[in-house]
């Protein structure tokens, strides 16, 4: 839960649909899908859990013809939102969509080249049985990126990032703070869980001003 916001906000999936139009949002998922596509395995099956409607998959189809692409996530109303994928039809309909726990992926070990999580991590009811999933459905030497928003950017960083985006500074505090609200995480929020999760090797670093990614 959030220190500024007093309880659960899983956003409907309209609601969510929404925000991830904004502007800034959209920003941050090309950003997002170009280290994606620059980092993936060719050929290999990336797979994203807590994709939501997998709009950054959409994304990364577009920039990787070679790549296969599953979204999965627990809410088939996500999934299979009359929205998702509107805007791209063949790019969207290249990615496999799989209703799926986190914490119990319906896949077979070691199928996946990468994995991924975006913004979906800090939602998830049993993190660490989740990491441990994610570390057995990817192969031994295949990479998994978490993305979370990074809770100890400020000032400095919205600044930062307003002027990379040529973006009204305070559209992007306002957008940051209202994003923060929800699922901003510390680095030691980070570091716990994949320490539970029994990872013994990890990279966090923080990336486009306001994020965290998580290597393992
Ligand atoms: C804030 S949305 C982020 C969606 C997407 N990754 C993105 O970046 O736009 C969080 C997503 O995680 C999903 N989710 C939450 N807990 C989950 C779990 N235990 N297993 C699978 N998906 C989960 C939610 O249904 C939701 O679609």
């Amino acid at each position: 839960m959030s220190a500024f916001f007093p309880f659960e906000l899983e956003p409907p999936p309209w609601l969510y649909h929404v925000l991830v139009r904004l502007g800034l949002m959209q920003r941050l998922y090309r950003r997002l899908a170009a280290d994606v596509a620059a980092a993936a395995p060719p050929g290999g099956l990336l797979i994203d859990v807590g994709a939501g409607t997998g709009q950054l998959l959409t994304i990364v189809a577009q920039q990787r013809p070679d790549l296969r692409l599953l979204a999965v996530d627990y809410s088939p109303a996500m999934l299979r939102h009359p929205w998702a994928g509107a805007k791209q039809p063949a790019a969207s309909d290249r990615v496999w969509r799989l209703v799926g726990d986190a914490a119990a992926l319906p896949l077979a070990p070691a199928c996946g080249a990468m994995g991924l999580a975006t913004f979906s991590f800090h939602t998830w009811q049993q993190p660490v049985q989740g990491l441990q999933e994610m570390r057995r459905v990817v192969r031994a030497n295949g990479q998994i990126w978490i993305y979370e928003m990074n809770r100890e950017a400020g000032l400095a960083q919205w600044r930062a990032l307003a002027q990379e985006e040529a973006l009204p500074f305070f559209l992007v505090a306002a957008g940051c703070k209202l994003l923060s609200w929800h699922h901003a995480l510390r680095a030691g929020d980070l570091s716990a869980s994949f320490r539970q999760a029994g990872i013994k090797d990890w990279d966090l670093q923080p990336v486009h001003q306001i994020l965290w990614r998580a290597v393992f």
